[in-house]
C-alpha cells in the first residue's frame, strides 16, 4: 500500500544491467527514415519493424502532401470539430475511404486508439455486452473501461469459444469485435464463422482493420475482399499508423451508425481533430493506394517469401503468417532483449514486443515486410534471424493458423 501516489514513480528503477547493456528499446533513438532502412544511433540499419506496410512514409508524393498541408492550412486544428467545425480535406477523406471500403459514410480521428474508443463509447452504454478476441488490442479494452459496459473475452480465434460466450449473453445488446490482422500473433480473424456466429445470436459485429487496409485482399480493402464477402461488417475501423503513412484514425459503417458516432463518441466530442498535415498525408496514400493496387500484389508477394524464408530456415514463429507480420517465439524478456540488441549489432530492426502487449513470458521479436523490400534484403534477414536463433538456443515449433 503506498500513502503517496508519487512514491512508486520515485521508487522506479530500470534493472541496471539492461540499462548497461543498452538493451532497452525505447531509447533507440531513429533518423533519417526511409522505406526500407533507417538510422539508429547514426547507424543504418535494415528495417524489419516498420508496419510501414506499402514504403508511403518514404514516398515523396506523400510527404509534399503533407507539407503542402501544413504550409496551406496551418499546423494545428487546435480543437474538436463540435466547437471548432470542420474543413473540407476532412469530409473529402471520410468520402473517399467511405467509397473505397464499400460504405455509406466514415468519420476520422486523430488517432486509431480514438477511433477504437469513439466507436465503443459510443456504441455501448453499461447493459450493453462487448465480446472481445482475448487477444484484441488494448484500445479496444480501453474503450471498454471508458464505456463501462460490460465485457467478456473469447479464445483467440476460436468460433467456438466466441459461440459460448454469445450464448452465455443472449438478450443484452452485443458487440462481437476482433481485429483483421492481428498484429503480435500475425494471424486473421475467421471471418465466415464468426459473422455467421453473429447473426445467429443477433450480435453486432466490429473489425478493427488497423493492420488489414492496404494489406488483405487484392485490392487492400481489408478482411472483406480477401474472404469474398463484401457487407460482412458492420462497422469497421482503423489507424493510419500503418499503411497510410500517418497519424490518426478511421471508422467506416452506415450512415446513421456514423452519424450516431459522429455525436457521441467521446474523442470527437472532447479532443482536437486531426492536423491537416497529418490528414493530407493519409489521403494522399489511399489515393496511391487505390490507384496503385500493384504495391499491395508485392506485399503480398514478399509477405510469402519472408514467410517461406524463415520456416524453411527453421526460425520458431508464434503462428505460420498470414501476413507481413511474422511473430519470433522467443519467450524470456531478457532474451528477447539480447535477441534485439544482437539484431541491430547485424544491423537489422524488429519490434521487441514484451508485458504488457502480450502475456508474460511470451515476449516476441515481431518482423514486418512491406511492399519495398527487396529480395536480397529479406534473404539477409532471414540469414541474421536464424544464426541468432542458433546462437541464443532459441528453438520452438509452429503452431499452424
Ligand atoms: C490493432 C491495432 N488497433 C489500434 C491501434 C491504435 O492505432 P494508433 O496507433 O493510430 O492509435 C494499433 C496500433 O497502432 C493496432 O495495432
Amino acid at each position: 500500500v503506498t500513502s503517496d501516489l508519487f512514491e512508486r514513480a520515485e521508487r522506479f528503477a530500470l534493472p541496471d544491467e539492461l540499462r548497461a547493456a543498452d538493451l532497452i528499446p525505447f531509447y533507440l533513438e531513429f533518423t533519417d527514415l526511409e522505406a526500407t532502412r533507417a538510422k539508429i544511433g547514426g547507424r543504418s540499419v535494415l528495417m524489419m519493424g516498420g508496419l510501414d506496410y506499402l514504403g508511403l512514409s518514404a514516398d515523396p508524393r506523400v510527404r509534399q502532401a503533407a507539407a503542402s498541408a501544413a504550409l496551406g492550412a496551418g499546423t494545428s486544428r487546435t480543437g474538436s470539430r463540435l466547437h471548432c467545425g470542420s474543413t473540407p480535406e476532412q469530409r473529402a477523406f471520410e468520402t473517399l475511404i467511405a467509397s473505397f471500403l464499400g460504405r455509406e459514410d466514415a468519420l476520422v480521428f486523430a488517432s486509431g486508439y480514438m477511433a477504437q474508443s469513439g466507436l465503443i463509447t459510443a456504441l455501448m452504454d453499461t447493459d450493453a455486452l462487448l465480446v472481445l478476441d482475448e487477444r484484441a488490442h488494448a484500445s479496444i479494452l480501453d474503450g471498454a473501461l471508458v464505456a463501462r459496459c460490460r465485457v467478456r473475452r473469447f479464445a483467440h480465434n476460436d468460433p467456438a469459444s466466441l459461440e459460448q460466450q454469445l450464448a452465455r449473453g443472449a438478450g443484452s445488446a452485443t458487440l462481437v469485435m476482433v481485429e483483421s490482422l492481428y498484429s503480435n500473433e500475425g494471424d486473421l480473424a475467421p471471418l465466415p464463422e464468426i459473422r455467421a456466429i453473429c447473426t445467429r445470436y443477433g450480435a453486432r459485429l466490429a473489425v478493427d482493420e488497423a493492420h488489414g487496409l492496404g494489406v488483405l485482399g487484392a485490392a487492400g480493402r481489408g478482411l472483406e475482399e480477401h474472404f469474398a464477402m463484401p457487407g460482412a461488417i458492420d462497422v469497421i475501423s482503423g489507424t493510419f499508423s500503418k499503411s497510410l503513412a500517418s497519424v490518426g484514425g478511421w471508422i467506416a459503417g452506415s450512415r446513421k451508425v456514423v452519424d450516431w458516432i459522429r455525436f457521441h463518441g467521446r474523442p470527437i466530442l472532447f479532443s482536437a481533430a486531426i492536423s491537416p498535415a497529418s490528414l493530407a498525408a493519409a489521403h494522399r496514400s489511399l489515393e496511391i493506394l487505390i490507384a496503385e493496387p500493384d504495391l499491395v500484389a508485392r506485399l503480398q508477394a514478399n509477405s510469402r517469401r519472408w514467410r517461406s524464408l524463415l520456416i524453411g530456415a527453421g526460425v520458431p514463429l508464434v503462428k505460420d503468417p498470414a501476413g507481413p507480420l511474422a511473430s519470433v517465439r522467443i519467450g524470456d524478456e531478457k532474451t528477447c532483449l539480447i535477441f534485439s540488441r544482437r539484431l541491430l549489432e547485424a544491423g537489422v530492426y524488429a519490434n521487441t514486443v514484451l508485458h504488457p502487449s502480450v502475456p508474460r513470458g511470451e515476449a516476441v521479436i515481431r518482423t514486418v515486410v512491406s511492399s519495398a523490400h527487396q529480395e536480397s534484403e529479406l534473404t539477409y534477414a532471414a540469414e541474421v534471424f536464424a544464426r541468432l536463433c542458433h546462437d541464443l538456443k532459441v528453438n520452438g515449433s509452429v503452431e499452424p493458423s
